[in-house]
């Protein structure tokens, strides 16, 4: 197993694995315009595990100079429970710390959670919640541009 920065030709196995994972709800925000974006984004770190170079798990984590939060992790069903994601999850931790992170956190899902807890991230009482209609809210601004 190998890991490396996110390639546009990963775009079509990544959108593929997150389908398979049940993770790819959202097409805006995980999509293939949407990867290419993170991968423009220097406070953003995106990275694949190639397995016999074909990309069999990803992660993406962003680092504001202040906090670093992963908020996607996906390995491909067939080759979970193998240590990939544990991989990915060290990989991308070790980029944070050299970019300055102090800390890391991670949006999870309870399913997942006990691996996060393996790798050493504790439960805190924060809630991710979410808004879709920044349209709406951006026509009614007064700092609408
Ligand atoms: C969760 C996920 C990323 C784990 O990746 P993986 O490559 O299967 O995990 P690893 O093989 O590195 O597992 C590391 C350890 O965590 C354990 N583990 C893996 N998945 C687990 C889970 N869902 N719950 C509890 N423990 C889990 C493994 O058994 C292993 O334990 P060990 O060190 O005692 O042997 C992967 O199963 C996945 O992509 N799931 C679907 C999408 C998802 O839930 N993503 C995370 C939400 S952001």
């Amino acid at each position: 197993m190998r890991i490396r920065g996110f390639k546009k030709s990963d775009v079509y196995y990544l959108v593929e694995i997150l389908k398979l994972n049940g993770q790819y709800e959202y097409p805006a925000i995980e999509g293939p315009d949407a990867m290419n974006e993170v991968a423009n984004c220097e406070a953003a770190v995106f990275l694949v595990a190639e397995v016999k170079g074909k990309p069999c798990g990803f992660i993406k984590a962003v680092y504001d100079g202040s906090r670093a939060i992963i908020h996607l992790l996906s390995v491909h069903p067939d080759y979970q429970r193998r240590g990939i994601g544990s991989t990915l999850v060290d990989a991308v931790c070790t980029e944070l710390f050299h970019r300055g992170a102090p800390t890391v956190s991670a949006t999870v899902t309870e399913q997942s959670v006990g691996f996060w807890e393996k790798k050493g991230f504790r439960r805190t009482n924060a809630l991710i919640v979410l808004r879709e209609d920044l349209k709406k809210i951006s026509a009614a601004s007064p700092n609408n541009r």
